[in-house]
């Protein structure tokens, strides 16, 4: 038995919820926190079965997240299914996700030092490694972006947000499938052909990358148009010799140089047209530690979908149309709710089925 006191800790903007766009949106309702009764805090995430894809996510998390343990990765302590709700119980992180907080503007007080920055940087990379090395069948997340990846007390990055994963017998390389995921973090293969491999992750996990180096999120509408785009002005500065002027300002210098250029350089391999230019998520992670070399690798500008859809505007119809921009208004950017209410629930722990 569960019994959880319910505040609103993500508050989802109803167009979240209801499908516009070629892009499958998700499903999720809300998320709350919680309390077992022995004090433990936990997070409540609260699915719509009432379409036939809320029903898909719930089942995907949790056959994805179930059996699968790694510091890098959000803990999975059980689910329930109520009237036509579908419930998934989290440990709760307290630093929320990246979108929040290193990304969400003056929304958080939380100090990102160059440290914390690489050790997110490395245990996302370790984490994503594990689902797509050591895991059988290997695991695409296919959602890897900053409101996604969230953060413990003591900064620790967990990956989250397993709705849209995708399980790859050890036989399969990719598969072909109908697009889902973030406009900005969608590898241009995936976006365009629907070619799924985790060289799609790996995609994603270069963009992260620079945007948590430069403490700027992949598009940012506010801005010029020619800088708007993260990785366009990362690659304009990279072809000027200037590439550390990204950095994020708010570290005040207190940073690495080296160090940082070296991230950068790693954010554009993983960014790059051609997926077999993309080092896997094993050689990220050393690459990140300094126990893998960067110069060896050949960088060239890295695959912008809307380069190559301004150039494919004109053929054959696309996976991904342009409007396809359901999510990219990250609905962690929402207003925080305050609401709270009281409930009891029974759920089956995940770790009690053996
Ligand atoms: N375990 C958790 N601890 C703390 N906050 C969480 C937790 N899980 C989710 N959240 C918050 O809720 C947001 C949405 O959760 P997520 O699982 O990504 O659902 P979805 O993207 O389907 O709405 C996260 O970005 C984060 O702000
Ligand atoms: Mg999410």
């Amino acid at each position: 038995m569960l019994t959880v006191f319910i505040r609103h800790i993500s508050s989802l903007d109803s167009a979240a919820v209801r499908p516009k766009s070629s892009f499958p949106t998700k499903q999720t309702v809300e998320i709350n926190a919680g309390k077992l009764n022995d004090g433990t805090l936990m997070a409540i995430k609260v699915l719509s079965a009432q379409s036939e894809q809320g029903v898909r996510e719930f089942l995907s998390e949790i056959v994805t997240i179930s059996g699968l343990q790694h510091e890098n990765l959000v803990k999975l302590y059980g689910c329930c299914t109520e009237r036509d709700q579908r419930i998934l119980v989290y440990g709760y992180l307290e630093n929320n996700s990246l979108a929040r907080t290193l990304l969400g503007g003056r929304n958080s007080n939380l100090q990102f030092s160059w440290k914390i920055r690489t050790q997110i940087c490395i245990g996302v990379a370790r984490g994503l490694a594990f689902l797509h090395e050591e895991v059988e069948p290997h695991i695409v997340h296919r959602d890897i972006k900053a409101s996604n990846i969230l953060l413990d007390k003591d900064f620790k990055p967990k990956i989250s947000d397993f709705g849209l994963a995708k399980l790859f017998p050890e036989t399969i390389t990719h598969v072909s499938t109908r697009v889902a995921g973030t406009f900005g973090y969608l590898a241009p293969e995936y976006a365009i052909r629907g070619k799924l491999t985790r060289k799609a992750d790996i995609y994603s996990f270069g963009v992260l990358l620079l945007e948590i180096v430069s403490g700027r999120p992949n598009k940012n509408r506010r801005l010029p148009a020619e800088q708007q785009n993260l990785l366009e002005v990362a690659w304009t500065l990279y072809e000027k010799g200037k590439l550390v002027q990204l950095v994020d300002n708010a570290l005040d210098g207190d940073f690495d140089t080296d160090e940082a250029s070296r991230y950068l350089k790693v954010g554009f391999l993983c960014t790059q047209e051609l997926p077999k230019n993309r080092p896997s998520m094993s050689t990220v992670a050393k690459m990140l530690e300094g126990e893998a070399g960067v110069d060896e690798w050949a960088i060239s500008k890295p695959g912008l979908l809307t380069d190559i859809m301004t150039l494919k505007s004109s053929s054959s119809a696309p996976h991904a149309s342009s409007s396809a921009t359901s999510r990219t208004q990250d609905k962690s950017s929402s207003s925080e709710s305050t609401n709270m209410s009281h409930a009891t629930m029974t759920f089956s722990s995940i770790y009690d089925r053996n």
